[in-house]
């Protein structure tokens, strides 16, 4: 099956996937989506609240409904959340659905741009570094998997990351 025409951000948390892909959107002149946001629409609830009611398991599972829904509409530019490439069927959608840029940083700056944040329910824990350099062990391995190009966002603007990937 030839690739789709998205342009698809994967990464950790704090990568910058949001900001970039609304930036590239704009840049390239196409439509932008990001899975969180389509998530919580769908759900009238935002992404806590489904993790506390739901699970992590049910929050998975309208991630998979949405990237699959969002992958079947027209090209697009997509962000995703950090945990999109857990499951092997959302990566058998990912490497088929478009380009796949996989968005990195260091743990020193994923920490600085995670760490106000209460929206993220895996990193209310004690010790959210710990859980990011946890993260990224068992995931950049997922990312790699479904990544056509990887490109650091470490210390640099939105604005020139935006750059590099077109
Ligand atoms: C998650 C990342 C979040 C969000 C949810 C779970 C993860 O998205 O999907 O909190 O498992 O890494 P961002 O990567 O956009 O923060």
């Amino acid at each position: 099956m030839p690739k789709s025409d998205h342009i698809v951000l994967v990464g950790p948390m704090g990568a910058g996937k949001s900001t970039i892909g609304r930036l590239l959107a704009a840049n390239l002149h196409l439509p932008f989506q990001d899975t969180d946001r389509v998530i919580e629409e769908r759900t009238g609830a935002d992404i806590p609240w489904i993790f506390d009611v739901e699970g992590e398991e049910g929050f998975r599972q309208r991630e998979t409904s949405a990237l699959a829904d969002m992958l079947s509409e027209g090209g697009q530019v997509l962000a995703t959340g950090g945990g999109i490439v857990l499951k092997p069927e959302n990566r058998s959608l990912l490497q088929k659905g478009g380009v796949v840029f996989y968005l990195t940083a260091s743990v020193a700056q994923l920490v600085e741009r995670t760490c106000k944040d209460k929206k993220r329910p895996l990193l209310q824990v004690d010790d959210p570094r710990q859980k990011i350099i946890e993260l990224i062990e068992q995931r950049d391995p997922l990312y790699r998997e479904v990544a056509d190009h990887v490109v650091n966002t470490d210390r640099r603007s939105p604005k020139s990351v935006v750059q590099d990937i077109v």
